[in-house]
């Protein structure tokens, strides 16, 4: 195992009625003034709404909202959010949606406090964060990016066509509130492309290094196996309590740096969706379903023994009579026809890009992750996005 430190200071509340029961008191930490910020409006037609304003009223709070945040949300949405908590001087951010608001949030939060250009010092770079954002708690309404208990943002820069993603342990929500029957409504085709994102950043994970045996990489295959056995379960029945909750804590646990301890992780696959959903706008999860089983059709002979490994524990593909490349082949085309049998895109056009997208700017904008097996060239990454066709 790799040295590490282990940090995650959101307070996370998990269960049915939990925001009735904890949101007031939760609240009443903070400051008079309340930003509550959400995406295009489901949570007014599912209820969600109502009984959030109701707890944040009962406790005095004086409630400005901040409406509109976008799926891939905008550098320029950031500051606009950024403006409206300075001018109302706002106490607390209270995000109330999925990956996108709870990211918009983020980046408020400290867009909001900070003299310069965060976009420059936080994002177009890591940068070293001396100073304290804007407490924000978040109420998960779509589960899948994990960004409940993280301090991961992904912006999208719509001028520089860049879409980034940095993590750093301040913006962590001071509290999280998930309750899965806030998900129901969800529709089958964004509850499906959020569980596999869930899937993706277990793999991401998963297949770097160590591959030795690691405690990491165990607790990855319970949640991978997790993540498959009740999505299969949520198609069938989306209002499954039991499996609604449990691809909503999966996607805490793939994203609250517990898995990744002591590994190397890897994020090529994400590198490489996010620039095509910088120039496409596409669905995150959606194209991450696209162009992992391509991506790991490069690398798995660089990575054999722990491709061999997810054949096995995660997809039950017997050994006998393969070998290690035969077997780790059939690990990765098992995701495929996951994939396909949950019903998500497995070609580019499938996901709406047409050729009409240059597919070259978009492999050479890139960023190239050090963690994989394999490192990737932005020639390799242009095979990948033409192989996706
Ligand atoms: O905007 P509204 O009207 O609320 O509709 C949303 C949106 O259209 C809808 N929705 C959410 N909750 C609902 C609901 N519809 C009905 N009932 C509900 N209860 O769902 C749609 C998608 O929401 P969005 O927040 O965009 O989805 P997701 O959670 O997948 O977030 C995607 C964003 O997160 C980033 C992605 O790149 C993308 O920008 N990521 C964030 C990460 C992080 N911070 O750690 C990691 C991920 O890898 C990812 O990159
Ligand atoms: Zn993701």
């Amino acid at each position: 195992m790799n040295n590490f430190i282990f940090e995650n200071a959101t307070k996370t509340f998990f269960g049915k009625g939990c925001v009735k029961e904890y949101l007031a008191c939760l609240s009443s930490h903070y400051g008079k003034n309340v930003m509550l910020c959400y995406g295009g409006g489901s949570i007014k037609k599912n209820g969600i709404y109502d009984e959030v304003v109701e707890s944040l009223v009962k406790v005095g709070k004086n409630v400005v909202e901040f409406s509109g945040i976008m799926p891939n949300p905008t550098y320029a949405k950031v500051l606009e959010g950024a403006r409206a908590a300075r001018e109302n001087e706002i106490d607390l951010l209270l995000g109330v949606g999925g990956g996108s608001v709870m990211d918009c949030c983020k980046g408020i939060s400290m867009a909001a406090v900070y003299d310069g250009d965060i976009w420059d010092d936080f994002f177009a770079r890591p940068g070293v964060m001396e100073f304290e954002p804007l407490p924000l708690g978040v109420i998960v309404t779509v589960s899948g990016t994990g960004s409940e208990m993280n301090g991961g943002a992904v912006i999208t820069n719509e001028a520089l066509k860049m879409k980034t993603g940095r993590d750093y342990a301040k913006c962590n929500p001071k509290f999280a509130l998930i309750d899965p029957a806030y998900m129901y409504s969800v529709p089958k085709r964004q509850m499906v492309s959020g569980a596999f994102d869930t899937l993706s950043h277990i793999m991401e994970i998963y297949f770097s290094k160590p591959d030795e045996n690691n405690v990491s990489d165990d607790i990855a295959e319970a949640l991978m196996k997790n993540v498959i056995q009740n999505l299969r379960v949520a198609i069938e029945n989306p209002q499954d309590p039991v499996a609604r909750s449990n691809l909503a804590w999966d996607a805490a646990m793939a994203e609250n740096r517990i898995i990744k301890l002591g590994k190397q992780t890897d994020f090529e696959c994400h590198q490489m969706e996010h620039q095509l959903g910088a120039y496409t706008d596409c669905n995150h999860g959606e194209g991450l379903a696209v162009l992992h089983p391509v991506y790991y059709r490069h690398i798995y002979k660089d990575g054999l023994s722990k491709f061999c490994r997810f054949a096995v524990n995660v997809w039950g593909i017997p050994e006998r009579g393969k070998t290690e490349e035969e077997l780790a082949y059939a690990g990765v085309e098992a995701l495929a026809d996951f994939i396909r049998e949950i019903g998500l895109p497995a070609t580019l056009l499938e996901l709406g890009v047409d050729g009409s997208v240059d597919l070259k700017e978009i492999a050479d904008s890139c960023a190239i992750a050090p963690g994989s097996y394999k490192k990737m060239t932005h020639e390799e990454i242009l095979e990948i996005f033409k192989e996706s066709y």
